[in-house]
């Protein structure tokens, strides 16, 4: 068996994966951060162009994400002198404050335990990824990005805002959704269900496994 058919990536559905962290704020534990929603995404190193740009998008939509009750947490290889040199560059040089803390998972252990590490890409430094992690502390999301590819963090902000639709609507939503757009009702689970939304076609209902309607 390979090195990387072994590790075991947390799923969606999973418990996050428990940890305790250095980070730029001082010790943080994923307990910290039940009842809030969290944005955790990795990145290959400081003081590196993509995961320059990376930060700075993510300071961008920082309040905004924090509007909606999800807070974000950076992770590297980097030791902890590394992170508060580069938060201090990109704030010299940039003129950008990273208000969200960075963890120095210096042993490469988190990493390996979210599953960040692509040993075929690097044996070291983790990949682009990124974890929704729910406010009961379950993984809702996550996705993966190789070293040379930037992430969007509006596409990032828009996964976060469907699933909290989703939690709070008990709605699915549709490619592309965005917050005040239609929402789909989740497809019928039996003939009798199925049978009901036929009855209810209609403009919004062209069939019996597609009803689109407004939130209200
Ligand atoms: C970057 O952030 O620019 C980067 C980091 C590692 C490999 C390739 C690019």
């Amino acid at each position: 068996m390979t090195e990387s058919a072994s590790v075991c990536v947390p799923r969606i559905g999973d418990p996050a994966p428990d940890f305790e962290a250095e980070t730029t704020h001082g010790i943080l534990r994923l307990e910290d951060f039940r009842g809030s929603w969290l944005v955790l995404f990795s990145h290959p190193a400081d003081f590196t162009p993509v995961c320059a740009s990376e930060l700075i998008a993510f300071a961008g939509v920082r309040d905004t994400l924090r509007k909606s009750g999800c807070e974000l947490l950076g992770l590297s290889v980097d030791s902890i002198f590394s992170h508060i040199a580069w938060v201090r560059s990109l704030e010299e040089k940039f003129g950008v404050v990273i208000d969200f803390p960075l963890i120095a998972d210096t042993t490469g252990e988190m990493a390996r335990r979210y599953g960040m590490t692509m040993p075929a890409e690097s044996a070291t430094e983790p990949a682009r990824v990124v974890f929704v992690i729910d406010d009961r502390q379950f993984i809702r999301a996550f996705m993966a990005y190789p070293m040379t590819t930037g992430r969007n963090v509006e596409e990032i902000m828009r996964l976060v805002a469907a699933l909290q639709a989703t939690d709070a609507h008990g709605v699915a939503t549709p490619a592309g959704w965005k917050p005040g757009e239609g929402v789909l009702a989740p497809p019928p689970r039996t003939q009798a269900m199925a049978e009901e939304r036929a009855k209810a076609a209609g403009p919004s209902c062209p069939d019996w496994y597609f009803c689109k309607r407004e939130l209200s």
